[in-house]
């Protein structure tokens, strides 16, 4: 039986970590342990989005760590100091656009910072039963689709950017140590997520966020490449079940199996925003821009979730078209969210980058 007593979530001041931790702590009554969130509060971190949970549940059932996942002696400490029984690994660089400018984060923090992780539950670990570290991953190492099929557990890796490839080391790395030492690990591969407190990089609260301050919407190339979306709360439900259930060793596929091209999905945007804020959608569909496409650009993810449907017993619950109207909503009714995430270390790199394109 595992423990999920005691469990490390790193980078869990970023979107999917902390929507994982208000999950696990306001919804998710067969879960009665505590979170230890290790997070570096990069320009994607962001601790405000948990002070409700701080303060609710800080101290007794979360406790919170500032700190590198690359830091050696730190996170010895925090397994010895808090126990720890289960690892949830979502820290990463994760934004493919900054990957491709700068790449040498994404080699310490996702290759580097994994390892470190992993050598520390290994010794950490040693002769205990009942642990468990799971690592959080992406379909983007599979590489990119042509205009069928869909990738399985098995499909080969072929990563095409600095960010899948450093993903995808990182994947090796923990079944390496499956294998070699036995590490009892687990992996998933999960497809686009959207939700709240996504940083405004990526593209739906982007584009969101542009319709709103009536800025430009820069399409990458033809606006027909495809991905394959999920609500981050389906996500992290599916992330749940493989640390209640799973088999040690073992990957799952976890995705929405709902293909958008972006133009459609930027168009249907257009529509949620016109009516939540009361303009014509012929006004705002004149902002789409198409600028020059992402180097590399994979044309089209879709993922295949039957083991994790048949093994786990997991569905996706969350209807897309619903799920973005309510996601619509709440970016436009958290403006001070957005204007602090937005006003440090990622707005210094944007206007000096994004201007290439
Ligand atoms: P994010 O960029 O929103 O958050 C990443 C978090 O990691 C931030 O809080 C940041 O401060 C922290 N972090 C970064 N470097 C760190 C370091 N060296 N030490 C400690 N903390 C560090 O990312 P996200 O979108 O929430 O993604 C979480 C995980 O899920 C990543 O591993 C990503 O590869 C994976 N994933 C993301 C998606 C998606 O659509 N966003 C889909 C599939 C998988
Ligand atoms: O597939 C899972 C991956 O999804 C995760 O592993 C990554 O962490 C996450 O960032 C995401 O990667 P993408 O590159 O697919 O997401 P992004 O939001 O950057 O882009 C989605 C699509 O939209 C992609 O085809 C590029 C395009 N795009 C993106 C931006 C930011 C645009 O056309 N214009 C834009 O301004």
């Amino acid at each position: 039986m595992r423990r999920l007593e005691n469990i490390l979530v790193t980078g869990g001041a970023g979107f999917i970590g902390g929507n994982f931790i208000r999950l696990l702590l306001e919804n998710t009554p067969d879960f009665s342990g505590r979170i230890i969130n290790l997070d570096a509060l990069t320009y994607a971190g962001n601790i405000a989005s948990l002070s409700d949970v701080q303060a609710k549940f800080g101290g007794e059932r979360y406790c919170f760590e500032q700190g590198d996942i690359r830091d050696v002696g730190l996170v010895a400490d925090i397994f010895e100091k808090y126990g720890i029984d289960t690892v949830v690994h979502f820290a990463a660089e994760s934004h493919v656009d900054r990957s491709i400018v700068k790449p040498d984060a994404f080699v310490q923090t996702n290759i580097l910072g994994t390892f470190t992780l992993l050598e520390a539950a290994r010794r950490y670990w040693a002769g205990r039963d009942g642990v468990l570290f799971h690592h959080v991953s992406t379909d983007e190492v599979y590489g990119s689709l042509g205009e069928t099929g869909a990738f399985t557990e098995t499909t080969p890796y072929a990563p095409r950017s600095p960010y899948s490839a450093s993903k995808a080391s990182s994947d090796h790395m923990v079944m390496a140590f499956y294998h070699t030492y036995g590490l009892p690990v687990t992996l998933s591969n999960c497809s686009n997520n959207y939700g709240p407190y996504q940083f405004p990089e990526k593209l739906i609260p982007l584009m969101i966020l542009n319709l709103k301050e009536r800025k430009p919407l820069p399409v990458y190339g033809d606006g027909r490449n495809v991905r394959d979306w999920i609500h981050v709360d389906d996500h992290n439900r599916a992330v749940w079940r493989i640390l209640q259930c799973s088999k040690i060793g073992e990957s799952y596929n976890i995705g929405g199996e709902n293909e958008w091209e972006n133009i459609r999905l930027i168009q249907t945007l257009i529509e949620i925003v016109a009516k939540a804020v009361g303009a014509d959608a012929d006004d705002l569909n004149r902002l789409v821009a198409f600028v020059k496409d992402r180097p590399g650009h994979d044309r089209r993810y879709a993922m295949n979730c039957t083991k994790i449907k048949r093994e786990l017993n997991w569905e996706r619950v969350i209807d897309f078209e619903e799920g973005l109207v309510k996601t619509v909503d709440w970016y436009l009714g958290n403006i001070e969210w957005v204007d602090g995430v937005r006003s440090g270390a990622y707005r210094c790199w944007i206007e000096k980058n994004y201007k290439e394109r």
